[in-house]
Formats: C-alpha cells, structure tokens, sequence
C-alpha cells in the first residue's frame, strides 16, 4: 500500500494581522514566521503523519528553502523523488488575520518547472496505490500524472481553476471547496464526469457525493488559530485512510478530525498532526 503526492512546495512567510488589509492599505503586523508549506508538500506531510508510505513528487530550488523543504518531508517520513531546478523553491506570501482567516499571493518558482515527468517519477507514480494532486503546478503534468496512474487518483482542485474533462476522467475521486465546486459546475456536473467527489464545508464538515448517494460528515468545533494548510491535511489524511481500505464515508470522517486539529496551531506543515493525535482525539478535549 503506498501513496504518491505529486505536486508543489512553497516556504510560506507568514504575517500575523489584525484584519486582512484591502487594496491600497497598509497595515502593521504583530507577529511574522517562515513555515514548511505549499499543497503537495503539506498534503505529503499529511498523509505521512497520518501514517500511509508516502512519496512526493516536485521541484524544489536549489537554495536554501529548497534544502529547508527537503528536510522537513523527511522528518516526516516522506520519501522525496524532488528535482532540482535553476528556479527559486516556491514562496508563498501569507496573512492571517486574528479571527484564523488568511489571504495567499503564491510565487510558483520551481514548481513551474515540472512540466514533465521523468522515468523514475513516472514509475512512481503508475505503482502507486494512491496518487493524490492539486493545482499549483502546470496543469499538464497533472493530467499526464492522471493517465499514468493505475492506482485511485484524488485530486484537489485547489487554487481554483476550470479543468479539462480528458483530466477528470481519469480522477476516480474529486475533492473541492463550495467555490472551486461552483467554479467547475456544482457537484452534480461533476458526478457525470467523476464517480465521487467530497466538498468541504469548512467548520460545517463535508458533503460525500456518489452518483446514488450523499453523506453528511458534521462538522468538529474547535478554536480557530490558523486556518493555513487545513484542506491539505484533509486531503492527506483522506488518503492515508483510504490507503488503509477504509470506505470513503469513514475515510472523510478521520480527515475532518486531522484538519480541525490543524486549525488549532498556526502555520501549515507545524500543523499538521501524527496519526497518534487523531486517533487520540474526541470532539470534546
Ligand atoms: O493550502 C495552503 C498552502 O497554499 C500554503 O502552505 C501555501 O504555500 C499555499 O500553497
Ligand atoms: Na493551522
């Protein structure tokens, strides 16, 4: 049983703030870190932790972010298949507002250049029994990385952004937000594409989709400190758990109890529990 997470790294350089600034404003802020991030690498991390053998597949530079990134999947029991590239490791330019809320500028970098798949990568990749991406690096190796998989694909559309229907239909389990699921036309479009999707509800829990069925997963209330990284947790513990052969209701289940610890500590991959942490967990510590 194995997991491979295709996708992209970032440094995230987090300010802490009051509110949100809108356009044209400036404000002060009251507190600044630099954290292990960008969705692949936080959704390796996760699955990891949660405890599925797990591969990353990405592009780092070759600095000390870079060097940074790399030693943080290890730490967490990730193995790295990370290219070097002549572009800066990703940054990404966070602000996270008192009451958890954030706002995200990414800087791609390295994770531009994985605009195709080497050998070892692609045979990753086909022998995986889970191969789980989202949308931070070119929409091409996305796609390539899809058909090559014999495996289950997960995808988490995330940012944002309009996919082609040859992509999904060869994802065997979508997983959006309510605005990315507005984005690529509601739930039910995409059940005609793609036989299960989960939409994420935030602190509501999420909706599990088939084409004949719809489960509710309530949603866990805790403190809210930092919202960063909240879906790559869900994503990645989803994973581990269906790597487990857990069915998708329970797999959902275990993923919204690793993504509402998470909330509760700031940054993106520190967040991130270990597989004691959630089993440990009930609704009401
Ligand atoms: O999903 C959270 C992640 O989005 C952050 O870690 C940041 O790097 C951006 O990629
Ligand atoms: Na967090």
């Amino acid at each position: 049983m194995s997991v491979v997470v295709v996708g992209s790294g970032n440094v995230d350089l987090v300010s802490q703030v009051e509110r949100i600034p809108s356009p044209g404003e400036t404000v002060l802020s009251t507190g600044f870190a630099t954290h292990s991030g960008g969705k692949g690498n936080n959704q390796a991390t996760a699955a990891a932790r949660a405890g599925a053998a797990t591969t990353f597949v990405g592009a780092f530079g070759d600095d000390d972010n870079g060097a940074r990134l790399r030693e943080s999947l290890t730490e967490s029991g990730v193995r790295t298949l990370v290219r070097t590239s002549d572009e800066p490791t990703g940054t990404a330019l966070i602000t996270v507002s008192t009451s958890g809320e954030n706002a995200i500028v990414v800087n791609a970098g390295a994770n531009a250049t994985l605009t195709d798949l080497a050998p070892e990568e692609r045979s990753a990749i086909a022998g995986a029994d889970l191969v789980l991406m989202q949308l931070e690096i070119p929409l091409a190796t996305v796609a390539a990385a899809a058909e090559i998989a014999s495996g289950r694909v997960v995808l988490n559309a995330a940012p944002a952004q309009r996919l082609p229907e040859d992509l999904l239909a060869n994802v065997d389990l979508l997983v959006v937000n309510e605005h990315e699921a507005a984005l690529l036309g509601g739930a039910d479009h995409l059940l005609t594409v793609v036989p299960a999707v989960v939409v994420t509800l935030g602190a509501d829990g999420a909706l599990v989709r088939t084409r004949d069925t719809t489960t509710e997963v309530p949603g866990i209330t805790v403190d809210v400190v930092d919202t960063t990284g909240a879906g790559d947790t869900f994503c990645g513990a989803l994973v581990a758990a269906l790597d487990e052969r857990r069915p998708l209701d329970e797999a959902v289940r275990f993923a919204s109890v690793a993504a509402a610890l998470s909330v509760r500590r700031a940054g993106a991959v520190p967040a991130i529990p270990t597989r004691e942490e959630i089993d440990d967990f009930h609704p009401h510590d």
